[in-house]
């Protein structure tokens, strides 16, 4: 296989996990690359469901070796409780998870800090997942982060730890709320460190060298194009960049040895948290689309906002991270749809555009403009070939593709492995 980067084309939640599961059969390793415990990637193997936050979803095939690299923000105790999750379901994770001795520890104060920021936003609020995300990034960018390389040094990372919680205290009681108990947290993540530090590598090299030696790397993004810090429908971003890029930002691997870039997309849109959705529905439709799709968070247990697909926004995320194939997931959920509708074009301000607006007010203001193509009316969670789509189904996936420009690699009708097909090249 070809060391292949995996992005989310939407606003998250695209099916990734699912995504990753299925191309890891034929991968040596998984690696996350940015972001942290806001991801919830799900998988479905037979009856388990599993649902994977920081730890790669290729974890789940024994023979892949998991890594998470530097660009990524780890929360420890979200770390140890995924692995404790994984335990209890018989997973063996021995001797296959590494963890970047350059990326980011995430620790409780950064995750209250996240809910104040939230709090005094008010209806301005970004709707974060409150896992410190934006604290521990805003920490890397003014050089006060602490590193997983010192989860081998205890007393440095204790040291650190005391200055770092004692700086966000006095904030704390600045703002009239309540401090962390920091020797009752040390008491935690001394017990956590002891767990994690052998898994602390250089994974700059690890995969670099396993590059050299022919094997493959499957890279898993977190969150979705527009998500990005930069790209996305900014200030309601998280605080990574959740695009190509970040593969190689993120892990120390160059781009010329990535050969390939699959979109994952759901046949709708969803979001979830606050900012500009050109296509949400407000009506039944929207709230049928949640309940058949079981659209609710991951991780948070949010309900999404439901909505058409948005040719105009995808064609964007298309050229962003110069997709090679598109997986199009969650076919399934539009089964009994007489009619569907794609949005082609927006109106802004009485003119008609047909590229995303960098500016997220310009975005709010948009109008999507539709196309009306008939629904399949059938049950598509039995099949396994491309072939036996239903026409109509066919047909909506070219029209799709032919908007987005791009091509179509793997379908998806149900969550479970078994429910994936590769498209005829
Ligand atoms: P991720 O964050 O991109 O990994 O996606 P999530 O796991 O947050 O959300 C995707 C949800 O859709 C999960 O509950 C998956 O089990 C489910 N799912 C994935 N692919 C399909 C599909 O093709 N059809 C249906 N019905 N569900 C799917
Ligand atoms: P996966 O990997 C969907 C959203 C939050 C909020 C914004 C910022 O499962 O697709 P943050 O906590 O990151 O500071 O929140 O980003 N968000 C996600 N939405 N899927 C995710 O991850 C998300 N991770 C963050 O809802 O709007
Ligand atoms: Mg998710």
């Amino acid at each position: 296989m070809a060391n292949t980067v995996l992005v989310g084309l939407q606003w998250g939640d695209e099916g990734k996990g699912k995504i990753i599961d299925v191309l890891t059969r034929d991968a040596d390793i998984v690696v996350r690359f940015q972001g942290g415990n806001n991801a919830g990637h799900t998988v479905e193997i037979g009856e388990n469901k599993f649902v994977l936050h920081l730890i790669p979803s290729g974890i789940l095939r024994p023979e892949a070796q998991c890594v998470i690299a530097n660009g990524l923000v780890v929360s420890l105790t979200g770390l140890d409780k995924e692995l404790d999750g994984l335990e209890a379901k018989g997973i063996d994770i021995s001797d296959r998870l590494f963890i970047s001795d350059r990326c980011q520890l995430l620790f409780e104060y950064h995750c209250l800090a996240d809910g104040l920021k939230e709090g005094q936003l008010g209806d301005q609020k970004i709707g974060t997942t409150k896992r410190g995300i934006g604290p521990a990034y805003a920490d890397k960018a003014n050089r006060c982060g602490i590193r997983a390389r010192d989860l081998k040094r205890p007393e440095t990372l204790r040291r650190k730890f005391f200055a770092e919680g004692e700086k966000y205290n006095r904030l704390f009681q600045e703002m009239g709320t309540a401090q962390l108990d920091l020797e009752a947290e040390w008491a935690k993540l001394s017990r956590i460190a002891a767990r994690l530090a052998p898994m602390v590598a250089d994974t700059t090299l690890l995969l670099n060298r396993a590059a050299a030696a022919g094997k493959s790397i499957l890279f898993e993004g977190a969150q979705g194009t527009w998500l990005d810090i930069d790209f996305g429908t900014y200030p309601f971003v998280t605080s990574s960049n959740t695009t190509v890029g970040g593969a190689c930002t993120g892990t120390g691997v160059p781009p010329n040895l990535i050969q390939e870039v699959v979109g994952v997309h759901k046949a709708y849109t969803t979001r979830v948290g606050s900012g500009p959705f050109p296509t949400e529905l407000h009506d039944a439709t929207g709230e049928y689309i949640r309940t058949k799709g079981g659209e609710f968070g991951a991780t948070t247990g949010r309900p999404r906002r439901c909505g058409w697909f948005d040719a105009v926004a995808s064609r964007y995320a298309v050229m962003l991270n110069g997709v090679t194939g598109i997986a199009l997931t969650k076919m399934d959920v539009l089964d009994e749809f007489e009619t569907l509708k794609i949005c082609t074009a927006y109106e802004l301000d009485g003119e008609i555009i047909e590229d995303m607006p960098s500016d997220s007010e310009d975005l709010a203001r948009v109008k999507p403009v539709y196309e009306e193509i008939p629904g399949w009316c059938q049950d598509t969670t039995r099949v396994t070939c491309f072939a036996d789509l239903p026409e109509r189904a066919k047909s909506y996936i070219a029209r799709l593709m032919e908007l987005i420009g791009a091509r179509l690699q793997i379908v998806s009708v149900g969550p479970r492995r078994a429910q994936t097909f590769e498209a005829p090249r």
